[in-house]
């Protein structure tokens, strides 16, 4: 009897918790940029395009509180100074939670920075840089954020670049309560992306066109927000492996071996900035 139920309690949650699939048209909708997003190949591919009128951008049609989001994504070759491609999750609205991933593009042949921060509650500040040790412009890498009530990892290609933990023990508040949906947009930032604003964007380049496929999230679909919370930390969605997912020992590694060889920016080692003393997380 107990596995019966039990069997049904997990088909129940299967089809109603977990959504998968990297087709653009049943995930997407293109929201920015009066055509320069598009989708082709039957849903398979995504582009967004720059130029000198106008950026562009998509979003999910679904809310997720919790998940483990996957996304392919090639940048804008050759010369790409003065462009941002943001990835992100963001729950919108006044106090907003927010995981982002930003490229700011550069010179041809110059590094990209990855630009990542955590809004939490409407506040940001957390921003860490670091450079890849590929060339993202030349194929696809998979970029990822795993999100759950323990914590949020933000990977490339299987390797974590970034941990945010619940440290809401030491009065850090975490995103665990507000769905977010999944962004992306492509702008003209050159008045500081590249080199802090010296590099404008070269416009005889454009249209600067980033690449997108295989979108993939295990995550708990929100369908109806006031409600929110009820499904997605129910008992039911605990036994989705991502809600317990963290850091495994060899993972752990990489973290280290990536902030050690790759971090550019941390603001917790920026003291000027935090004459009074660096945010609680930083000590922890
Ligand atoms: C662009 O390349 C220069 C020179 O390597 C580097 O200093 C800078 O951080 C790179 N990235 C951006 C976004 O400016
Ligand atoms: C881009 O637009 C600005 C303002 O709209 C204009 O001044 C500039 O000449 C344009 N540049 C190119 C290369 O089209
Ligand atoms: C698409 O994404 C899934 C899940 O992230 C991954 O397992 C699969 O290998 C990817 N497919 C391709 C063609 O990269
Ligand atoms: C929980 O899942 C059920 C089944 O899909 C759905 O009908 C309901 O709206 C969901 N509740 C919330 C709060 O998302």
């Amino acid at each position: 009897m107990a596995s019966f139920r039990n069997a049904l309690v997990l088909v129940f949650f299967m089809t109603s918790m977990v959504v998968s699939g990297s087709n653009f048209f049943q995930n997407f909708d293109i929201n920015w940029g009066e055509g320069r997003g598009k989708i082709v190949n039957n849903g398979e591919l995504l582009t967004l395009s720059l130029d000198n009128y106008s950026g562009s951008g998509f979003q999910s049609k679904k809310e997720y509180l919790f998940g483990k989001f996957d996304m392919q994504l090639k940048l804008v070759p050759g010369n790409s100074a003065g462009t941002v491609t943001a990835l992100y999750l963001s729950s919108g609205g006044s106090n907003h939670d927010e995981i982002d991933f930003e490229f700011l593009g550069n010179l041809s042949g110059e590094p990209y920075t990855v630009h990542t921060n955590v809004y939490t509650q409407g506040k940001g500040e957390r921003e860490q840089q670091f450079r890849l040790w590929f060339d993202p412009t030349d194929d696809f890498h998979t970029y990822s954020v795993l999100w759950n009530p323990r914590t949020i990892v933000l990977s490339v290609d299987d390797t974590p670049l970034r941990e945010f933990k619940n440290l809401e023990k030491i009065g850090v508040p975490f995103p665990k309560t507000q769905p977010m949906k999944v962004y992306s947009t492509i702008w003209n930032a050159d008045q500081w992306a590249t080199r802090g604003g010296l590099i404008k964007t070269d416009w005889t380049q454009a249209p600067f066109v980033a690449s997108y496929r295989n979108f993939s999230a295990d995550a708990c679909v929100v369908f109806n927000r006031p409600a929110a919370a009820e499904n997605c930390t129910s008992e039911g969605a605990n036994n989705n492996p991502w809600m317990s997912q963290n850091l495994d020992p060899n993972s752990e590694e990489k973290l280290k071996w990536v902030q050690k060889n790759y971090m550019i920016y941390n603001y917790c080692s920026d003291g000027k900035r935090f004459p009074g003393g660096f945010p609680p997380e930083c000590y922890a």
